[in-house]
C-alpha cells in the first residue's frame, strides 16, 4: 500500500551502459535538521538544495504547526524564520510525520523541553516502528508519553514544565536517538551529555555548532561524548545542503553492475560517519573515483565517478563500519549478488526496525529473484556468482520502503528478466526523482499497470 494512494507497480527490464551526470537531491538528514533548527531560532535561515521528497515535506508542515514560518520559494530554495529554542506553540492538530522516523523522532525531541503538548502520528509502516528508544530518554528531562502498545504511534508528548539536563548514553547506534536527546537538551538549562558508544551520523552535532550552540565532542573509553549546553541563543544561517550519498547510492551501485557504464555524480556529501559504502565498495573491487574534494557548508564534499566494475568479490563487511551505511545495505545486497563469491553483513540488527524489516524484505526478494541469501537476527549474507548470473523475473514487495523499492529496480537493470516492486510510490519519500534521473542515464523503468 502506498502511503498517500494506490500502489503503482514499478518495473525495471534490463538495460544498456548507463552513462551522464547524476544530480541526486539534496541530503535527507541534513534537510530535516536545517527545517527544525531554523525553526529553534529567532530571524532567517535560508536553506538552498533542500530535498523536497514527502519526509521532508513533512517535517516543514509540522514546523509550520509548532509557530515556524517556512517558505517554499522555488528552486529547492526554502526560507524559515523560526520562533527560537523554547518558542514553539502548541499545535492544533495531530502532526502527520508520514513515513518518516527522523521527522518524528526529532521534532518529538525538539518539543519535549517546551510547555506544550503535541500528537504525532504516521503511515502504516512509521506507525510500526518504536520510539521508546525516543520517550525513555525524553522522559529524563521530564517529558511524558503515552501511545500504543509496544510505544507504537500514535502517541502524545507532553513537554516538560521544568526540564532538567541529563546524561544519557544511547543503548543503540541511532542518530535519531542521539538527535533527539541533544534537541530536547537544547531547551534544558546547564549541560546535556549524550555517550554513543559506537559514533552515528553528526549532522546534529555540526549544525548545531553552525548555528552557535555551544557543543563539543570528546572520543573516550565510554564512547563519544556529546556535551551541549543548554538554552543558547541560535543564529539564523545559509545553509547548502549537500547531495545524498545515501541517494546517490542507487546510480552508483547500478553503474558498478550494468556493462558499460560510466557516470559522475557530482556534490554528493562524504561526511566520513555516512561514507562507509564507498569504501566497502572499493573492498570489493568498485572503480570509484573521489574527484574535486572540497569542503561545503561545513560538510566534505565530491564529485564521485563510477564505472563498471566485472571483477568485483564479496567481503566480509566489517561490523563497526555498520553505523556508516547502515542504509546502503538493501543496495549493496545487489551489488553483492553480481560479484564473485559471499558478501558477508554483520552487526545490522538495527535494519531490522527501518521503514521495514530491511534484511527480511531483501532476503525475499533477492531469493525470489534466483539468488542465495542466509540470515540471523543480526547478519546476512549473499551470496554472488559474478556479471550475467542473476536471473530476475520476479515482482517483490516494497513494505512501504523506498530503499527496498529502489534497490530492486537496480536489481532488474543488471538482471536476465525485469524485476517489478508492487509499489514504487515510497520512491517519493527520498528521491522523488529516482525515475526521470535513471531513465536520462538509460535505465528501462516502467509501470506495468499503467
Ligand atoms: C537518520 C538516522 C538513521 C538513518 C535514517 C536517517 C538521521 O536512523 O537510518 O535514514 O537522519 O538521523 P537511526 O538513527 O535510527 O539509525
Amino acid at each position: 500500500m502506498s502511503a498517500h494512494g494506490s500502489p503503482v507497480p514499478m518495473m525495471s527490464a534490463p538495460c544498456g551502459p548507463l552513462s551522464g551526470v547524476a544530480e541526486v537531491p539534496g541530503d535527507k538528514s541534513i534537510s530535516h535538521r536545517s527545517l527544525i533548527l531554523g525553526a529553534l531560532t529567532v530571524g532567517e535561515t535560508r536553506i538552498s538544495g533542500l530535498l523536497e521528497g514527502e519526509d521532508v515535506l513533512d517535517t516543514a508542515r509540522a514546523m509550520r504547526a509548532f509557530g515556524a514560518e517556512v517558505t517554499d520559494e522555488g528552486g529547492g530554495n526554502w526560507s524559515v524564520h523560526g520562533v527560537g529554542v523554547g518558542g514553539f506553540a502548541e499545535p492544533d492538530r495531530v502532526i502527520d510525520c508520514g513515513n518518516s522516523g527522523t521527522g518524528v523522532r526529532l521534532i518529538m525531541g525538539a518539543m519535549a523541553t517546551s510547555p506544550i503538548s503535541a500528537t504525532f502520528t504516521g503511515d502504516a509502516s512509521l506507525n510500526k516502528r518504536p520510539m521508546a528508544r525516543v520517550t525513555d530518554p525524553l522522559a529524563l528531562f521530564g517529558a511524558q508519553a503515552v501511545g500504543r502498545s509496544g510505544g507504537r504511534l500514535p502517541m502524545t508528548i507532553v513537554g516538560a514544565e521544568d526540564p532538567v539536563p541529563v546524561r544519557y548514553t544511547v543503548p543503540v547506534p541511532s542518530a535519531q536517538v542521539k538527535s533527539a536527546v541533544l534537541l530536547a537538551g537544547l531547551n534544558a538549562p546547564g549541560r546535556t551529555v549524550v555517550i554513543e558508544q559506537e559514533p552515528t551520523r553528526d549532522h546534529t552535532e555540526r549544525m548545531l555548532a553552525g548555528f552557535g550552540a555551544e557543543i563539543t565532542t570528546e572520543d573516550t573509553e565510554e564512547g563519544r561524548v556529546i556535551t551541549l549546553t543548554g538554552q543558547p541563543e541560535l543564529v539564523p544561517q545559509v545553509i547548502a545542503v549537500p547531495r545524498d550519498p545515501s541517494s546517490a547510492a542507487f546510480p552508483v551501485c547500478a553503474a558498478l553492475i550494468v556493462p558499460g557504464s560510466d557516470v559522475l555524480v557530482p556534490g554528493i556529501g562524504l561526511n566520513p560517519t555516512r561514507a562507509g559504502l564507498f569504501a566497502t565498495l572499493r573492498e570489493m573491487g568498485a572503480d570509484l573515483a573521489f574527484e574535486n574534494e572540497r569542503e561545503e557548508g561545513g560538510e566534505p564534499v565530491a564529485d564521485l565517478r563510477v564505472r563498471y566494475s566485472p571483477d568485483m568479490r564479496g567481503i566480509d563487511v566489517p561490523p563497526e563500519r555498520a553505523a556508516s551505511m547502515i542504509d546502503e545495505y538493501p543496495v549493496l545486497s545487489v551489488v553483492a549478488a553480481f560479484a564473485h563469491g559471499v558478501t558477508m553483513m554483520r552487526g545490522v540488527r538495527e535494519l531490522r526496525v527501518k521503514e521495514s524489516d530491511r534484511i527480511a524484505a531483501m532476503a525475499d526478494g533477492l531469493r525470489a529473484n534466483g539468488i542465495a541469501v542466509e540470515e540471523g537476527e543480526d547478519w546476512w549474507s549473499v551470496t554472488g556468482n559474478g556479471p550475467g548470473s542473476v536471473t530476475g523475473g520476479a515482482t517483490c514487495a516494497s513494505h512501504l520502503d523506498h530503499r527496498i523499492a529502489m534497490s530492486f529496480m537496480v536489481l532488474g537493470m543488471a538482471a536476465q528478466q525485469p524485476v517489478t516492486v508492487d509499489d514504487g510510490t515510497p520512491i517519493a519519500t527520498s528521491f522523488p526523482v529516482f525515475e526521470p534521473l535513471m531513465g536520462r542515464l538509460g535505465a528501462a523503468l516502467s509501470h506495468p499497470d499503467g
